[in-house]
């Protein structure tokens, strides 16, 4: 019922310069796959096969992934290296790839709104790729469309985490409604500890109703000046409705280096070998 998921994936990584400085961060390798190939993966497994991708200057990299390499495979036909490149072959093969440019960058809210013409009027997902989210079970973005089926409304993932690092993401606080869901009731971008609503922070993962986008138009810049989709879904669920729900799986920051590292570790551990 969801087929499409919007990536932004106009950031600058700046936390892994030097290595981000001609390259997108998107594509720093967990292991031998490209970080946003796990988030696409992700949709994929979901029903989301029109992937969007919100890009800027300097993300070409994650375009040509995304599309045949001629050249190279021309040259490995027939030999045994032909095998590394099948999961990404299948991978094309049932997805649709869409890109638009944004030119600033004037935050999630504006990078979002700057996707609108790829996704039209109908419900979606977001993935930002830096959180990367393993499961053996259901992906998060299956569990998440699975809720979207019985609710029909805004969600967003959450997970807990320490009191002391809140302020690295947009918190919520809510009516708890059954196990791991809840009704959105106030939402913080990067709070300080002490005015934080709770433990509870988004995670990114999304899935968002086509009205967001009105709401984006009309909401001013909040915290480092940037337009927060934190802010605009505080006013969606104001308005009606938005569900925040801490997912089964285990989630990496790989916008931090230590968060990469682990992530790495982690999957060269238990899923690579
Ligand atoms: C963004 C969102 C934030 C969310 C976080 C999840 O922040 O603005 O609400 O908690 O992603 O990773 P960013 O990490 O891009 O600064």
């Amino acid at each position: 019922m969801i087929g499409k998921c919007l990536f932004p994936v106009a950031g600058y990584g700046t936390r892994f310069l030097p290595a981000t400085k001609s390259m997108p961060k998107e594509m720093l390798p967990v292991v031998n796959k490209p970080l946003v190939q796990y988030g696409v993966e992700e949709a994929i497994e979901a029903g989301m096969s029109t992937i969007g991708f919100v890009t800027g200057r300097g993300k070409r990299a994650i375009a040509d992934y995304f599309d045949i390499s001629y050249e190279l495979e021309h040259q490995i036909a027939g030999s045994d290296k032909e095998a590394s490149l099948e999961g990404i072959r299948r991978l094309l093969d049932r997805g649709v790839f869409t890109m638009v440019r944004q030119r600033e960058m004037k935050g999630l809210g504006h990078a979002i709104l700057t996707g609108e013409p790829l996704l039209g009027n109908e419900p979606f997902g977001v993935v930002l790729s830096d959180d990367l989210c393993l499961n053996e079970g259901p992906g998060v973005l299956t569990q998440m469309a699975e809720l979207f089926r019985q609710f029909r409304c805004s969600i967003v993932a959450i997970q807990e985490v320490p009191m002391e690092s809140v302020s690295n993401y947009g918190v919520i606080a809510g009516e708890p409604l059954k196990n791991g869901l809840y009704r959105v009731e106030d939402m913080v971008e990067k709070p300080a500890p002490q005015d934080a609503p709770s433990n509870l922070a988004i995670i990114g993962r999304y899935i968002l109703t086509p009205d967001i986008f009105d709401i984006i138009r009309e909401t001013p810049p909040g915290k480092n000046d940037e337009v927060q989709l934190t802010d605009t879904l505080l006013t969606q669920a104001e308005r009606g409705c938005v569900l925040a729900y801490k997912f089964e799986g285990r989630r990496f920051d790989c916008g931090s280096v230590s968060g990469y590292i682990e992530a790495v570790n982690f999957v060269y551990e238990n899923v690579y070998l």
